[in-house]
């Protein structure tokens, strides 16, 4: 049997740095654990923009759809803010979820036990903290028409839709009951029904939904109110479920509990394809960092956290994703830190090669 295909879009700016450290881990898997996978590398973002003028070429498309799963880094930039709106690079990213229909973006934001002291919230409020925000990824305001910017009368009006059908709901509310299933049978439910008939259908479908999962305690929360409530107590919630844009503003707070940005991992997934994998992407929550690109500064966890939910999700590895992640927390309970990290004075930050080496040796230290 052939080996399963990954694509690599390393992307813009701290991308390709973070990326150069997963693509160790995938090696070390390899020579270490006889994982094996069919690893092969494109342009995305502004990286594809500057070769193909286009933030996503056709043939990259193409190959994302076959292959097994998708790592992406990160992507954007100053240098391309005045491009045209629809070759801007983050349209290569939304383009991506959108096309392979990942409906389902999983969030997971957990404070390991040596960066509780780092938090900008007070150790007893985010240790332990383990939650898991399901995100819905290919609707609402990010892709509902009409939108655009229109002369309206003496001035120009700028547009967007919030939509939802009840079966875009309805399958980003079912993958949030399954994983808590498998969690503390707990999903939150946030979307604002005080003023959006969007959120009103939201509540109504996740209600409904709920009855298939008797043993899940489904609460709903406007989602200012959940904002609120992950900085006061966030140990609180176990699954929360919410829309393509809460979604993105509610998992920065949430990467903020566990310390970091570059803490935080993700996976974007969808229906199952042929051969019963999900069709999925694999992205850390961060961007580009733009302001530390090109220094070795950047954090590589995340990215390789979401290598982890890769081996998780897609290839059936969890034992070996639980290896990983193990050796990331042995490297932060050894004091091993990037910049963003630090909390401590006198403790000298490592580079991005560097923690990524540190990982490796913990994995080494595993077998
Ligand atoms: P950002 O996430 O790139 O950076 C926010 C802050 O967090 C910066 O101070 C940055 O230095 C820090 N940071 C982020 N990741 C880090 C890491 N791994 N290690 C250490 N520090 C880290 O957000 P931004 O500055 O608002 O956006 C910059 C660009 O990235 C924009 O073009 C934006 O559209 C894009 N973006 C892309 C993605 C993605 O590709 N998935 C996600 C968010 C933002
Ligand atoms: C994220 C990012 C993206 C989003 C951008 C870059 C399109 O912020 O993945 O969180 O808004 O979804
Ligand atoms: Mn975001």
């Amino acid at each position: 049997m052939s080996n399963p295909s990954l694509l690599i879009l390393p992307g813009d700016g701290i991308g390709p740095e973070v990326m150069a450290e997963v693509r160790k881990t995938i090696d070390w898997f390899g020579a270490n654990r006889g994982l094996h996978f069919d690893v092969s590398e494109d342009l995305v973002g502004g990286a594809a923009y500057d070769a193909h003028g286009t933030p996503l070429s056709d043939e990259t498309m193409a190959k994302a759809h076959e292959a097994d799963a998708v790592l992406l880094g990160a992507v954007g930039g100053p240098q391309y803010d005045d491009l045209d709106f629809s070759l801007k690079p983050e349209r290569g990213l939304l383009r991506l979820r959108k096309e392979m229909d990942l409906y389902s973006n999983l969030r997971p934001a957990q404070c390991f036990d040596a960066l509780a002291d780092f938090s900008s919230l007070k150790k007893d409020i985010v240790a332990g903290l383990d939650i898991m925000i399901v995100r819905e990824l290919t609707s609402g305001v990010y892709f509902g028409e009409p939108r655009g910017i229109f002369e309206e009368g003496n001035e120009r009006v700028g547009i967007n839709t919030q939509r939802y059908t009840e079966s875009e709901i309805e399958r980003a509310a079912r993958s949030a009951f399954e994983l808590a299933m498998r969690r503390n049978k707990k999903v939150c439910s946030m979307e604002k029904a005080n003023v959006m008939e969007s959120g009103i259908l939201w509540r109504e479908v996740v209600e409904r939904v709920s009855k298939d999962y008797p043993e899940v305690e489904l609460s709903h929360m406007y989602a200012d109110n959940g904002a609120m409530q992950l900085v006061r107590a966030p140990k609180q919630f176990d699954v929360i479920v919410t829309d393509n844009l809460f979604g993105d503003i509610l998992s920065d707070c949430a990467a903020m509990l566990t310390g970091s940005l570059g803490m935080l991992p993700s996976a974007s997934l969808g229906a199952p394809m042929a051969n019963g994998r999900p069709k999925a992407m694999y992205e850390p929550v961060h961007g580009s960092a733009p302001d530390i690109a090109g220094q070795g500064k950047a954090n590589p966890i995340a990215c390789i956290l979401s290598f982890a939910m890769a081996l998780r999700y897609s290839f059936d590895q969890g034992a070996e994703a639980d290896r990983l992640e193990a050796a990331v927390e042995k490297v932060l309970a050894d004091g091993v830190r990037t910049g963003d990290l630090l909390a401590d004075a006198g403790v000298q930050p490592v580079s991005t090669s560097e923690m990524g080496d540190a990982i490796i040796a913990a994995l080494d230290e595993s077998l």
